[in-house]
């Protein structure tokens, strides 16, 4: 029998692209197919704090094995910043375009626009606790370029590269960011147990 893992994700999107990579010797499920619909807590203040809470509240309550992710901009010459409050930098409500605008204020008058993209994900499985990384480093631009993609994807421009995330498109996007980077790190762990 297969080996069954829960993602704690809401995001469509992120499950089926993992379960892809990991193919049929792992069922992917997700926190709908193990009746899960409650607000799972996000409170640490590192990714991979926010990584190991989310993992451990599923594998504590729901006794699945199971893996989280967080992720996180850190600009050089904000020490960090936004970092793990990356989501609602500019307030709680999860708006890209204020998250920016605060971002791009922040770093008016600096030189320094050196920052990457970090993934930390959390994996629980057999009792054991795993990390997992993933880095795209990259610049911060002035202004806002592109159409696609989502969070601060229009202003940052990987390494190697002349476009931003949000000009390159997914496709591009997913074959060098920080998650593809950690979702490959945990995959070849996966497909070697
Ligand atoms: P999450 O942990 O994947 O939910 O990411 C937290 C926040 O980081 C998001 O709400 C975005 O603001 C930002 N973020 C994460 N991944 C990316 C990305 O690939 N491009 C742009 N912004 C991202």
């Amino acid at each position: 029998m297969n080996k069954k893992l829960v993602f704690v994700t809401n995001n469509a999107h992120k499950l089926e692209e993992i379960s892809q990579i990991l193919g049929d010797k792992i069922d992917l499920l997700s926190l709908k197919d193990i009746n899960c619909q409650e607000d799972i807590p996000e409170t640490a203040d590192t990714l991979e704090g926010n990584a190991f809470q989310k993992a451990s509240y599923i594998h504590q309550k729901y006794g699945y094995d199971c893996f989280a992710d967080d992720t996180g901009l850190e600009v050089e010459a904000l020490n960090g910043e936004p970092g793990v409050f990356s989501a609602r930098y500019a307030g709680s409500g999860h708006d890209s375009e204020a998250n920016m605008q605060k971002l791009l204020q922040n770093l008016i008058g600096k030189t320094n626009r050196k920052a990457q993209f970090r993934t930390s994900i959390c994996l629980i499985i057999d009792d054991k606790v795993h990390t997992f990384e993933g880095i795209c480093k990259g610049i911060i631009i002035e202004e806002k370029r592109g159409e696609t993609g989502f969070g601060y994807d229009p202003i940052f421009v990987p390494e190697g590269y002349e476009n931003t995330f949000a000009e390159l498109g997914n496709d591009i996007k997913n074959q060098i960011s920080h998650r593809a980077k950690a979702v490959e790190a945990l995959c070849t762990y996966l497909k070697n147990e």
